[in-house]
Parts: structure tokens; sequence; C-alpha cells
């Protein structure tokens, strides 16, 4: 039986009301997600459905009002170690090189220096980044950005990778090579990953599985198994299983923003 890494089960999540005038708001509701090792799960839903409250809990980063959370069928209770996390914004230290960025987990581990060193190294290689070990932060484009904090959190050995929208921010050249990078080290490393977006055709070219969200309060609205053949590379985006998946996705988003629209 293939080994599970990571188990949500009857997730709830309310947000209080600030005051009396206004009602709690109920963000996520009925949440079952399972991630099995080396599979790589990708959530689409409109926005504001709680994809980020669900990473956040998941991550350890806010407390879930019901239901749980397992990684490995330990109980997550706060931040930690077994979870990298990577975000939209680049969140890298602007004063340390992308070497340095990138031996920041280790150090803080106490690895030792010549180790942390060739650790580092190997994925500077890994994201293609080799030859600007000593750049800063301000001296590297968006997508060169997203890589560093991408080797950094994978230097780390996360036992999963959450990934909130992370190339969100890149243009849509340099985010469909990103893309194309992170299919090829999650499946060359084996890396167990979740990784949210409300971009339909990043979520077909990166899934093995695709869950789609409903509009909030969030619930788990459909399972798709991603049974396309060969490598995940931008070629695939015209391939007629991607279309024809790709067109049953934006119908199910559709209906969900109309629903939302007329208030359902
Ligand atoms: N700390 C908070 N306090 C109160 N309400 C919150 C808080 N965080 C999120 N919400 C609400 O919860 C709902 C879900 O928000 P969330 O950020 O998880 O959505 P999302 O699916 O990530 O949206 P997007 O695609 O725009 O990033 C929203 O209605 C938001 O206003
Ligand atoms: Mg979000």
């Amino acid at each position: 039986m293939e080994k599970m890494k990571l188990k949500v089960s009857n997730l709830q999540k309310i947000f209080p009301a600030a005051n009396k005038k206004e009602k709690d708001l109920v963000a996520l509701k009925d949440i079952n997600l399972e991630v099995k090792e080396s599979e790589f799960v990708v959530m689409v839903g409109p926005s504001g459905c709680g994809k980020s409250t669900l990473i956040n809990i998941i991550g350890g980063l806010e407390e879930a009002t019901a239901g749980s959370v397992e990684i490995d069928g330990m109980p997550v209770t706060g931040p930690g170690a077994d979870r990298g996390m990577v975000f939209q914004g680049y969140s890298l230290f602007p004063w340390l090189t992308v070497q340095k960025n990138i031996e920041f987990g280790l150090k803080m581990k106490k690895m030792p220096k010549a180790e942390r060193a060739a650790v580092a190294k190997e994925f500077i290689q890994l994201v293609g980044l080799a030859g600007f070990e000593n750049a800063l932060p301000k001296q590297l484009s968006g997508g060169m950005k997203q890589r560093v904090a991408i080797a950094r959190t994978l230097a780390n050995h996360p036992q999963i990778l959450l990934m909130d929208e992370p190339f969100g921010a890149l243009d849509a050249q340099t985010r469909v090579v990103m893309q194309e990078l992170l299919a090829k080290i999650s499946r060359e490393t084996g890396n167990t990953v979740l990784f949210i977006t409300h971009d339909i055709d990043e979520a077909i070219l990166l899934a093995d599985r695709i869950y789609v969200m409903s509009r909030r309060p969030g619930t788990i609205r459909e399972v798709l198994p991603v049974t396309i053949e060969g490598e995940r590379n931008h070629e695939i985006l015209v391939h007629p299983e991607f279309l024809k998946m790709k067109r049953k996705i934006m119908e199910m988003l559709w209906q969900e923003s109309q629903d939302a629209a007329l208030d359902k």
C-alpha cells in the first residue's frame, strides 16, 4: 500500500466576528484531504474560498476550529521543520547572498560550515542558479528569487512541501519555466507536494491529483486524477486530455462564481 504522508480530516475553520454587528465567517467546512508520499497534489478554487487558510493550518501557522491534520500519522500542533513552506512573496533575507540565504536554515540546525556550503551548492545547481552564489536578492529577477526560495526550502529536506501560489507574482513566460522546473525537481527527488493555485493550467501541468474547492465556505467539490502520460512541460498545454480536463474544471469554477454572484 502507498504510504500516506498528509491526512486532513473533517477540518473546519471559523473566523469569529470582530464585533456583535457582524457574523462569524465560516472559511472552511468539512475538508478531507490526503497526500500520499511522493505525490503532487494541487488545490484549485475561487478567490477567497479558503485555500491560504487551509495551507496555513496544515503549516501550523493557524489553528483549526475543528478537525485534524496529521503528518505520518502524527497530529500537527504548530509549525515544524517537517513542513517547508513557499509563498507568493519571496521572503528572502535582502542582506544575505543567494548562498547564505539557502544556508540559513542549515546554520540554524547547526550543520558544520563546509557541509552546509556543499548542500547549498547542490540546491543552487538543482534550481539552475550556478554562478549566482554571491548575488544579493536585489540583483535577481522575480523568477530567480523564487528559485532561491524553493532551493532554501528544499535544502532543509522537509517531509512535505507546502506552496501557496508561489508563482503568482511572475510573468506568464517565467511562470511556465518555473512550473517545468518544479515538475522536474519534484519528480526527480520524489518530494511530496501540496500546491495551491487558482490557475487551472498550472494545476493540470503540475498535479498527480487535483482537489477542486467550492466558493466560501470552502468545501472539496471534486477530486480529479491527472493521467496525462509523458513529461510535464508546456507541450501538454495543448494535449487533448489536458484541454478536456481544463474545460471540466473551468465549468466547475464558473458555476461556483455564478452561484456566488447570485448568492445561492
Ligand atoms: N485572519 C483572518 N481573520 C478573518 N477572516 C479571515 C482571516 N484570514 C482569512 N479570512 C477570510 O477567510 C476567507 C478565506 O480566505 P483565504 O485567504 O484563505 O482565501 P484564498 O482562497 O487563499 O483566496 P485567494 O485566492 O484570494 O488567495 C476570506 O473570506 C477571508 O476574508
Ligand atoms: Mg490565498
